[in-house]
């Protein structure tokens, strides 16, 4: 069997967005250390921001940043919103009242906390002028996508089935991101309430969404070394992006008990759980999301409302270095992350895939 036609593709991705290797970091909300895009990037991958979080002035700070340190490639990602979550006081009051065995008292106010203004931000990323912006939870609105072509800025497209790739490509994404279930982190789908029941692997995904579009094709969810990025460029990707894999990299600045944690995580310690933040998501199977997601315990609220529930115990589980009781997002192939610079990691990841590839 000939590897060329995956080469090519990848020799066709580098080129195109100015990169040496075709290893992407992934954009991580609460992850994005400049310091790991900086190293990924000098490696010749692409740096990322998951910019969910932040303020449009810490955004702009992000992307200068990078700047001081890197003449390469980065994304800049933002989650598209959900309409505003439905509020039941009586459900809040029981998971407060469960979240209270877990960690500080939870004010009846911790639920009104929202994420920062979505119009704000796609200002700021349009300002920051990133190569590459990406979505992920739905699809930019058309208006916003018309500015990012006038600007020169290329759409890449979170997509977790085959029917959200289509519609991606439809509303205009120059690249697709095929996210499998395996991923760390928030499952990217567009409807949340099918987040659960649309549990596509990889294997599965990749080759259906290389089928049905045009646009090239990232790879990403449980790949963490050159064997996941080479069955990724056989399956049709032309890049594989990695979340899980950078974190216990010293760059990244992870909170050590997470990134310990990570090193002993089996496949099968993972779980898709609405316990954090009331979106599902891929984390350790830790003993906190063993309690919330038991039959006996209160419904998760909706997103976002969930996540401000959740944030004292959160603080208070990173003070004290008990994981169990902090948000530690992980893919299934958590405990193929090495402690290793991300640079060395970065070329090291593909010179095994080159090695396999032939
Ligand atoms: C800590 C963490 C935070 C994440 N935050 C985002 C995010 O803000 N936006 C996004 O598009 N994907 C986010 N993801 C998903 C990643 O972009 C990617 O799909 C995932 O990491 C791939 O799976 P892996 O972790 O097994 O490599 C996050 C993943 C992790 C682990």
């Amino acid at each position: 069997m000939t590897m060329q036609p995956a080469l090519d593709r990848v020799e066709r991705f580098c080129r195109r967005f100015g990169l040496r290797l075709p290893v992407l970091l992934a954009p991580m909300a609460g992850a994005s250390a400049p310091s790991l895009s900086i190293a990924v990037a000098n490696a010749g991958g692409l740096g990322a921001c998951g910019a969910l979080p932040m303020q449009p002035k810490a955004i702009l700070d992000w992307a200068a940043e990078f700047r001081d340190g890197s003449n390469g490639t980065f994304q800049l990602n933002l989650w598209i919103p959900d309409p505003p979550p439905v509020r039941d006081p009586k459900q809040e009051r029981l998971v407060r009242d469960f979240l209270a065995q877990w960690g500080p008292e939870v004010p009846s106010t911790a639920g009104d906390a929202t994420p920062p203004d979505f119009a704000a931000q796609c200002e700021a990323l349009l300002a920051a002028r990133p190569t590459i912006v990406s979505s992920i939870m739905g699809l930019y609105p058309r208006e916003f996508v018309s500015r990012l072509k006038a600007q020169g800025i290329v759409w890449f497209a979170n997509i977790s089935t085959v029917g959200e790739a289509r519609a991606a490509e439809a509303a205009g994404a120059d690249v697709i991101v095929a996210q499998g279930m395996e991923a760390g982190g928030h499952r990217g789908c567009f409807d949340a309430a099918q987040a659960e029941r649309q549990m596509i692997g990889l294997f599965a995904l990749l080759p259906a969404v290389v089928d049905a579009v045009r646009a090239p094709v990232v790879a990403t969810g449980g790949i963490a070394d050159g064997r996941g990025v080479a069955a990724a460029l056989l399956l049709g990707a032309s890049a594989a992006q990695i979340g899980t894999g950078y974190l216990r990299c010293p760059e990244a600045k992870t909170h050590p008990a997470w990134a310990d944690a990570l090193a002993t995580t089996l496949p099968e310690d993972t779980a898709v759980s609405r316990a954090f933040s009331g979106r599902a998501g891929r984390s350790i199977a830790t003993n906190y999301v063993r309690a919330a997601t038991a039959k006996t315990a209160p419904a998760p609220a909706p997103y976002p409302v969930q996540r401000g529930l959740t944030a004292a115990m959160r603080e208070s589980g990173g003070k004290e270095g008990d994981f169990h009781r902090m948000q530690v997002w992980a893919g299934q192939s958590a405990a193929l992350a090495r402690v290793e610079p991300a640079g060395e990691l970065t070329r090291r990841i593909w010179q095994d895939a080159q090695a396999i590839l032939g």
